[in-house]
């Protein structure tokens, strides 16, 4: 069979890389479509040489905008390109806007698509994310959720359940895969940043940095807490475009670096005290590892994250976001347990599925 992979933005290659490997593993022709959203190189290409992926077939080279632009941008490269390649199915990942425009033009053109992390909800429209969910999950074909509450969300949506397979996480196949690597760099890595006990900050979310009275008593707490504890805060390019002058007042506890690559994030995310962050993927991997993740929003979309696992909501309780941290130095946090089909085996699953 003939697959073709969209992928755009650095959370989906994680998700699409194993996959990809496992529908190669069964001999399956793929092509794989990037359509620029992220571009610059650290956001990009050094994921495809650590994922031990081939590099795109087609680059759509669309980059930033509006998202009515972007998505559009998409749209219109992505319309010929899946027409000549003329895949029987096409897989689209996660919630960016690659996902949702490559949703939209597959469904217009009849051909059969697959949503890999399907049905998650945080039910908060004013997320960008939660529309294109809503939208990927009512085109799609097949939808591939990662969690039992994707199954029940898509259920109350009116989503067919012939559609719908329960197969796990992707992006923790990719994990398991990879940890040991990371392992392996580890010791070099903490060299490199003198690295003792240390914890790590991320922050992109438009709720949280577009804002300055949301983003500053943000940044003002971190900041007094790395004096108890270094944060290590490799910063996204849209934090660090609105954000440059305000970070480097800061204290050098505090260390702002460039964005980091997949293993060597993975190996920070297993060895930090705690871990601050408004990203969806990365509240998966702490569960995962165990690791205590304080998530700086007020919703989220993985649930189990916090029910089973490591996660906890902070929204923008600065008192909160304190004692919660205090209480994870001191190792106070919550157990926690992987869930089900958390087991390295999704990308496996999808591939019986589809074949
Ligand atoms: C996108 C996803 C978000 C995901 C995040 C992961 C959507 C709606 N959002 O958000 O769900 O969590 O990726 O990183 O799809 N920029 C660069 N270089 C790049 C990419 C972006 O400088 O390689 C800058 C541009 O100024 C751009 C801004 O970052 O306008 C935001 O990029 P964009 O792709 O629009 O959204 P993200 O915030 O990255």
């Amino acid at each position: 069979m003939k697959f073709l992979h969209v992928v755009g933005a650095r959370p989906n290659f994680m998700k699409a890389a194993p996959v990809y490997r496992s529908l190669a593993e069964r001999g399956h022709e793929q092509v794989l479509v990037h359509t620029g959203q992220h571009y610059d190189a650290l956001m990009s290409d050094i994921f495809f040489k650590a994922l031990e992926i081939p590099s795109p077939d087609e680059s759509l080279n669309v980059g930033s905008g509006s998202h009515a632009q972007q998505t559009a941008a998409i749209m219109s490269r992505f319309e010929p390109v899946v027409r000549q390649h003329n895949p029987q199915i096409v897989l689209v990942y996660g919630d960016v806007n690659s996902t949702v425009a490559a949703a939209l033009v597959c469904s217009k053109l009849g051909i059969r698509f697959a949503h890999v992390e399907a049905g998650l909800r945080s039910f908060d429209r004013t997320m960008p994310e939660e529309i294109n969910r809503l939208v990927t999950d009512q085109l799609a074909d097949f939808l591939f959720t990662p969690s039992a509450d994707g199954d029940e969300n898509l259920a109350h949506e009116g989503v067919a359940k012939e559609k719908v397979f329960f197969v796990g996480n992707v992006m923790i196949d990719t994990l398991i895969r990879f940890l040991p690597k990371a392992d392996e760099l580890f010791p070099r890595l903490k060299a490199e940043l003198s690295l003792g006990s240390f914890g790590l900050v991320t922050l992109h979310r438009p709720s949280n940095v577009d804002d300055e009275a949301t983003f500053l008593p943000m940044l003002q707490t971190l900041d007094s807490l790395s004096a108890e504890l270094p944060m290590i805060f490799p910063v996204h390019p849209r934090t660090r475009q609105k954000w440059a002058a305000r970070l480097e007042q800061c204290n050098p506890n505090l260390r702002v670096i460039d964005p980091l690559g997949y293993l060597e994030f993975l190996a920070l995310q297993k060895n930090a005290k705690v871990v601050i962050t408004d990203s969806g993927g990365i509240q998966e991997e702490t569960t995962y590892l165990g690791t205590p993740c304080l998530t700086l929003r007020e919703n989220t979309e993985r649930p189990i994250t916090v029910t089973a696992g490591t996660n906890l909501l902070i929204g923008r309780d600065w008192e909160l976001l304190r004692t919660s941290f205090h209480e994870a130095l001191s190792g106070g946090r919550k157990q926690s347990s992987r869930p089900p089909l958390w087991d390295g085996k999704a990308s496996e699953r999808i591939a019986e599925i589809l074949a």
